[in-house]
């Protein structure tokens, strides 16, 4: 099949990309208001896009709706200009799937999830204690697009839990991290847990030499 995007709706659009752009790393993504109150919300539009400068983007959708109306993350880092992508790996899959429930805007995500946080070393917002690793962010940029907010994200300080790190790169330990990634819409993930293919770059000095 064949869809031409001008003709096709903005739900059938989505459903597409985010089955074909897959498997998608999820950024448990802690924001605070201006008073303080914390958040916690999934996105798996989310990707590293540089080293250097360390930055990391997010794509956050506004909410249906005839008005203009940000979800809480993209509206607290705007306004206050930090966040945390908190790692999403297997044992903590469930708990992030609570968070991006609906609540009544005073209900706390991460009470709701048995979620529990600890200070960030770098920025206000505190991490996810459960997480075993996550990326202490301040805001680059929002660029509003459409219907959608894509946030740039300056990391500032990397948090990883030491069982995860191989000091000789220093490298994630990738295998053991148990990092999962999101499929489709609908509700479909991929565990990484015995899952590594190996497959090194190969040099053009070795592709002369006829190795492969
Ligand atoms: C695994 C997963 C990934 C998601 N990815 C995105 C995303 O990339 N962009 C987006 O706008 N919403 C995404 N969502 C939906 C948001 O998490 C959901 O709208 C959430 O309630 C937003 O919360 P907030 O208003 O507290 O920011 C995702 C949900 C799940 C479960």
């Amino acid at each position: 099949m064949k869809f031409d995007l001008e003709h096709t709706s903005q739900r059938e659009t989505y459903n597409l990309l985010i089955g074909l752009v897959a498997p998608r790393p999820i950024a448990l993504v802690t924001s605070m208001n201006e008073q303080g109150h914390l958040n916690a919300a999934p996105f798996s539009a989310y990707n590293y896009l540089c080293t250097d400068p360390p930055v990391v983007g997010i794509g956050v959708t506004n909410r249906p709706s005839s008005t203009f109306v940000p979800k809480d993350t993209a509206r607290n880092i705007r306004r206050t200009g930090e966040f945390v992508v908190n790692v999403v790996t297997e044992d903590i899959a469930q708990r992030m799937n609570i968070c991006a429930t609906d609540f009544p805007a005073e209900t706390n995500e991460i009470e709701m999830a048995n979620f529990t946080t600890v200070p960030s070393d770098v920025v206000k917002v505190p991490r996810i204690a459960e997480a075993h690793a996550a990326l202490e962010c301040r805001e680059f940029t929002t660029m509003e697009i459409g219907r959608s907010r894509i946030i740039l994200g300056r990391v500032v300080s990397i948090y990883v839990e030491d069982k995860f790190i191989d000091p000789a790169g220093p490298y994630i330990r990738a295998e053991e991290l148990h990092a999962i990634g999101r499929m489709n819409g609908l509700g479909s993930y991929v565990r990484t847990r015995d899952a590594f293919l190996t497959m090194p770059r190969i040099s053009y000095d070795e592709w002369q030499k006829g190795k492969r």
